[in-house]
């Protein structure tokens, strides 16, 4: 749905009105619309020539970002990327400012920062583990001062993973990660260290089939066009009155479709001879259906909380696990959960969706580490307040506090999802796994 304040607040008086009443002031963000990644230079920096130099040199090459390690007076940037990974102890840490405060007046709106260190839980060394673990604290706090649209967030490379950054890079410096600020991505973390560089950077997924479930409209409907966008062949999946939608949108993509329901016991075997039969396996499964039946604990029925917990995690748990037996997902293939920021922060009335949303969490990570020996990858999307049909139903009042309340002072868009799970489909993206990543323009309450 769109934002009428938004509009307001960027035409001549109503500019005036929210500057002079210090009310939030949502830019327009910029979103990908196909051609480079980055319309724009990238400024890199180092600190004292940290391990991970080199290898985002290479990554922005190999991506055709457009970057430069000297700093030009005057020069506009679309985006700042330091390797903070030669910080070892805390008094190295004014490295960053060092190299940040001059800069930060040159980055234009919609600029992109990213911050890359070492993930401190692989690190030995107690001086180097506080160095590293502050970046957390300085990448959520710079996200919370750029203002414009502008993102900050923060990449843990485990050593030995450097050389798989660059779909990673890409992601966070390109318009595709508009609503995703604040946020900390590891590499490496499961033991997978490499991945393959894109041969073809606007078609990573060529050759690729890709399972959506959910698929009929709202956040589903727009993984399925990203992941055809990027050349998967896409599969839809959704509940039988939705048939005609799910229809249409499988043949406007060149893809297939299942009808059913996901919860149905025979569901997770009619999805894998359906896989078995037309693809001989998938690669890429976004478990996306999901619904809330939000109620106070105190009025909570127990089937209510039944659904939504087998929606949102029983039922993805087992038809994943019923692919994995067949041997249906493919070498380098990926599994993507949905969750909320409710699973995150939790929600007043949604005791069960929270609960549900958690609970993938702690699935897919646990999944992560399961799969990781077959070259699978899993990862969470959790958005935050999307710009869907569901918060139609919201009151105002309430509707309009959680637009407002994350560092953009907006709502995501559906597309928004869809491109960080096509970042997590990317097999560039092999060795980015056990991740969440908040899809939620930087939540302010709660963590995020
Ligand atoms: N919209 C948001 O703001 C938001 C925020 C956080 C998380 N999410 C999550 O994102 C996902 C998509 O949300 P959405 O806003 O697009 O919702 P939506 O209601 O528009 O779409 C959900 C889809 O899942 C399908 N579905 C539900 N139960 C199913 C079942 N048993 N079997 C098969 N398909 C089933 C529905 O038919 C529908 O097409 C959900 O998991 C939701 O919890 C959404």
């Amino acid at each position: 749905m769109s934002d009428r304040y938004q509009d307001l607040a960027h035409n001549p008086i109503g500019k005036f009105v929210v500057k002079n009443l210090g009310l939030p002031n949502p830019p327009y963000l910029e979103r990908y619309e196909g051609g480079p990644l980055v319309r724009g230079s990238v400024l890199t920096g180092s600190a004292t020539d940290g391990p991970v130099a080199k290898a985002i040199t290479a990554a922005l090459k190999a991506s055709k970002i457009e970057a430069t390690g000297v700093r030009a007076d005057g020069k506009r940037y679309k985006g700042l990327v330091f390797d903070a990974s030669g910080i070892t102890g805390a008094a190295g840490l004014v490295a960053l400012q060092e190299f940040f405060t001059p800069v930060l007046r040159q980055l234009q709106s919609c600029g992109r920062v990213v911050v890359v260190g070492l993930a401190p839980e692989s690190l030995e060394d107690e001086d180097a583990v506080i160095a590293q673990r502050a970046l957390e604290g300085f990448t959520r706090s710079l996200a919370k001062e750029v203002g414009a649209g502008s993102s900050v967030n923060l990449v843990y490379v485990v050593k030995g993973a450097q050389k798989a950054l660059q779909s990673t890079l890409g992601f966070l410096l390109s318009p595709k990660s508009a609503y995703v600020s604040g946020q900390v991505v590891r590499i490496g973390a499961t033991g997978i260290t490499s991945a393959p560089t894109a041969k073809d950077l606007t078609k990573p997924l060529a050759g690729k089939v890709a399972l959506v479930t959910g698929a009929s409209r709202g956040l589903g409907a727009a993984d399925m066009r990203a992941l055809a966008r990027d050349g998967a062949t896409v599969i839809g999946l959704d509940v039988p009155p939705l048939e005609a939608d799910l229809k249409a949108l499988a043949e406007e993509l060149d893809g297939g479709y299942i009808v059913g329901d996901i919860t149905a016991e025979d569901a997770p075997r009619t999805i894998a001879e359906y896989v078995r039969k037309n693809h001989g396996g998938v690669d890429v499964v976004v478990h996306n259906a999901g619904i809330t039946r939000d109620k106070r604990l105190r009025n909570m029925k127990a089937e209510n909380w039944q659904l939504v917990v087998d929606i949102s995690v029983g039922a993805p748990q087992r038809i994943t696990d019923e692919l994995l037996d067949q041997g249906l997902i493919n070498t380098g293939g990926t599994v993507i959960g949905i969750a909320s920021i409710a699973g995150i922060a939790g929600n007043n009335g949604q005791t069960n969706y929270a609960s549900a949303k958690a609970g993938v969490i702690g699935w897919i990570q646990s999944l992560a580490a399961r799969v990781a020996k077959d070259g699978i990858t899993a990862n969470v999307v959790a958005p935050g307040f999307m710009e869907t049909e569901m918060v139609k139903t919201i009151p105002l009042g309430i509707r309009e506090a959680g637009r407002r309340m994350n560092s953009m002072s907006q709502g995501g868009h559906p597309i928004d999802v869809a491109e960080a799970i096509a970042w997590f489909a990317d097999p560039g993206s092999g060795a980015v796994s056990g991740n969440v990543l908040g899809v939620n323009g930087q939540m302010l309450l709660g963590a995020s």
